[in-house]
Parts: C-alpha cells; sequence; structure tokens
C-alpha cells in the first residue's frame, strides 16, 4: 500500500485521519498512517497545548493540521477581537431561542454561560482568514508539523509560498473539478478530492465520479487523496483503481474510543443510518454533511430565518449545542458525520479500524487480481 506520497510525508500507510482530537492524531500515526489535526475547533492557545502534547507522544512522527479558510465569509465578523454575540441578527437569535424554549431546553445557569461565552470567543474567528491565519502561526512553531491544509478554498498563495519557504507541504480539499485547477494555481502539493458522501462541508459530486476528474485535472507533480464514504480496505482498493496515492477518512474515527464525541454524540452516531446524514447549512452556514436532527430540520422549514455567513452561524450553533447536550436530547444533537456512519454501529478504537482496513484490503487485492490479470501470451 506504499505509494510516494507516504515517502514525502514520511509515513508508513497512505491512511489519512482528520480528526480534531489529538488522541486520533497519535494513534494514527503509531498505526502508521498520518493524522492531521482540525484546528478550527480550538483557539490558538488550546492548539499550542494540543501541538505540545501531540508532539510528546508520536516519537518525531511527521503530522499536519487543518485550518478553514473560506472564499466567502462575513469580514466584519474577520476583523473581530471581542465577542461576535452583537453581531448576531435578532431575527435568527430569536428564532434559535424560540426553538429551544419550545424543546424545553434550559438555559445555562448565568456562571456557566458566561463560561462557554469566553472559551467561544478564543475561537469563533477560525472560520475566517485572520483566525486560520493565528493558528498556521502556532503550527509554525512545531517543527513535526510538515504539511497545513485549507478547507473551503483555495490557500492564499502569499501563505503557500511561505509555507514552501519553511519546508511544508500544502494540501487542499476539492469538491469540483474547478477548485482543482484554483489551488494548482495557488501551488499546492495535495488535493483532497472530497465527494458528497463525506461528513463535514460538502459539495454535490459522488467520490467515484470526483476522485478520476481530479487526478487529470491535478497534473505532474501533484499528489491526490480520495476522501468521502471511505471506512474500508476495499474503498482504499477502489480510490487506487481511481488514480489517488491515498484515502482522507474523517467520520470513521468519531466512533473510536480515542474520539472526542462525548457519550450522548455517540449515542447519535451509532444510531444513524446512512440516510441520516444529509446536507444542511444550520451549522456554518455553508452545507455540512450531518446527522439531521430536530434542531437541523427546524432551518428547513417554511419561515425559518437565513442561515447566517461563517463565522455567525457557527456562533449561534455553539451557544446552542452545549445546551442540548446539557439537557441530555439525543433528539436535537446534529454532528457532522458522513453517509460512512450508517456502516459504524459500535465503538472501536484508531488500530482496530486501520488493521480492519488492512485486512480488508488484501481480501479485495486477492479477490480482485485476478479479473485484473492481462492475458500472457502463449
Ligand atoms: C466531524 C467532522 C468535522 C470535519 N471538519 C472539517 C474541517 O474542519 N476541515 C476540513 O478540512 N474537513 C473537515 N471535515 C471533512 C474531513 O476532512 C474529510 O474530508 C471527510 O470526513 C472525509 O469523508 P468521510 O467523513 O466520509 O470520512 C470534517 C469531517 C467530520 C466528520
Amino acid at each position: 500500500m506504499h505509494t510516494p506520497i507516504c515517502d514525502k510525508l514520511g509515513c508508513e500507510l497512505p491512511i489519512f485521519a482528520f480528526s480534531h482530537c489529538r488522541d486520533v492524531i497519535v494513534e494514527i500515526t503509531k498505526a502508521g498512517g498520518f493524522g492531521v489535526l482540525g484546528a478550527g475547533t480550538h483557539s490558538p492557545a488550546q492548539l499550542e497545548q494540543e501541538l505540545n502534547w501531540i508532539d510528546a507522544h508520536v516519537g518525531g512522527k511527521p503530522y499536519g493540521i487543518d485550518v478553514l479558510i473560506p472564499l466567502k465569509y462575513d469580514k466584519e465578523a474577520d476583523q473581530r477581537t471581542e465577542s461576535l454575540d452583537d453581531l448576531l441578527p435578532a431575527e435568527q437569535k430569536n428564532f434559535l431561542e424560540k426553538f429551544l424554549r419550545d424543546e424545553n431546553v434550559p438555559e445555562l445557569p448565568p456562571d456557566e454561560a458566561r463560561a462557554v461565552r469566553e472559551e467561544r470567543a478564543g475561537k469563533e474567528r477560525n472560520h475566517g482568514p485572520s483566525g486560520s491565519r493565528r493558528l498556521i502561526d502556532v503550527a509554525l512553531k512545531h517543527p513535526q508539523v510538515k504539511l497545513i491544509v485549507n478547507a473551503l478554498g483555495p490557500p492564499p498563495k502569499e501563505i503557500v509560498d511561505e509555507l514552501h519557504g519553511r519546508g511544508l507541504l500544502v494540501g487542499a480539499l476539492c469538491g469540483k473539478p474547478s477548485h482543482a485547477a484554483a489551488h494548482r494555481a495557488a501551488g499546492v502539493d495535495i488535493l483532497i478530492a472530497q465527494g458528497t458522501e463525506a461528513g463535514g462541508h460538502t459539495g454535490e459530486i459522488s467520490t467515484l465520479v470526483l476522485v478520476p476528474q481530479i487526478v487529470d485535472a491535478a497534473g505532474p507533480g501533484i499528489a491526490v487523496l480520495a476522501a468521502g464514504g471511505i471506512s474500508r480496505g476495499r474503498q482504499i482498493a477502489a480510490a487506487f483503481a481511481l488514480g489517488a496515492q491515498g484515502v482522507w477518512c474523517g467520520t470513521i474515527w468519531l466512533g473510536t474510543r480515542e474520539s472526542e464525541l462525548t457519550p450522548l454524540e455517540k449515542q447519535v452516531l451509532f444510531a444513524a443510518r446512512t440516510e441520516d446524514a444529509v446536507r444542511r447549512k444550520w451549522m456554518t452556514g455553508k452545507s455540512v454533511r450531518l446527522i439531521r436532527s430536530k434542531t437541523s430540520e427546524a432551518w428547513e422549514q417554511p419561515g425559518a430565518p437565513k442561515h447566517l455567513l461563517p463565522p455567525l452561524q457557527n456562533a449561534l450553533y455553539h451557544a446552542a449545542r452545549v445546551r442540548i447536550e446539557r439537557a441530555g436530547r439525543a433528539d436535537l444533537v446534529s454532528l457532522p458525520a458522513g453517509q460512512v456512519v450508517g456502516l459504524m454501529n459500535e465503538e472501536t478504537s484508531v488500530r482496530q479500524v486501520v488493521m480492519d482496513m488492512l485486512n480488508d484490503y488484501v481480501e479485495t487485492a486477492e479477490r480482485i487480481a485476478p479479473l485484473l490479470a492481462l492475458d500472457t501470451p502463449k
């Protein structure tokens, strides 16, 4: 399974794990894969702590971080240094408040509400250029960070050039072929072709159709990873058949004991069927594949207010999330997850996921090798 991207990045297996959780990053590294920490849910101070911990536990191995620099965002909110709460329009705030009241979700006690607001204020600009820049600056203090990936648009060329100058590789997610051209122009080294099946922000094209298009558009020297709907070895074999050098997975790690999900969120995850993972704008204002809940569906009803641009919709979502969690209301929990959620029924571990992927990959390779063998002349 060793492909050129493994040599470029210094890992044994081209299995990339996207996760917001440091334990997943460390475990995937120990299992031979490559971990990329989603920095978007951490304040710069929290990120510093997480990267120190990862550095201390990965035995000198390389890893990456992922940031979110969208093409479209709220410019005033991006420049803010104080809380975004007073930029939230009354219509959206009142709609959410009424929904939570009607669902009997209690407010947080004032002290706790203040602590949650302050915690949130440290990271609410992370879905924009200025917040992402602060996170990149933290990562640059950690020499084991060898890859920086951007989602939601091409990373600015000046940042790509700066990162290359420091010896880092740069990746970017693509949801359609035109994204590949924009990322190439910015100088990106790795294209992550993410199909609509994926959890998180996602487009409309399936992985099976998208990956070969991105491989063809990538051009020489640019590696393509397949993402979206990959949780088993047979899907890894398919990704190689489509021309990818590796796979980039997100949802499958959510069900591991190392993941950051709360017990309530894990209950929702394991109960969800593939068809429950739908694209909705409730979480960030852009289409995110998530497990639908009464909350996500309320914003789809006639008369619901329009979604705000990032990072404002995120601020609304996070305010509600803590209250819903505290109330223990599984029916109101919407967490990002891809269609493979329907294959996940019980807790496992990162190591076990990788072992299962490898076994399934070998079985698949043995099964299809005779089908692929060319006739040799007698
Ligand atoms: C909970 C969750 C959060 C995600 N957040 C981000 C993110 O902040 N940045 C990013 O580049 N991708 C994010 N993604 C997408 C992943 O990077 C990855 O492309 C996707 O999970 C792959 O498809 P899969 O979910 O079918 O494995 C997220 C995915 C999940 C499941």
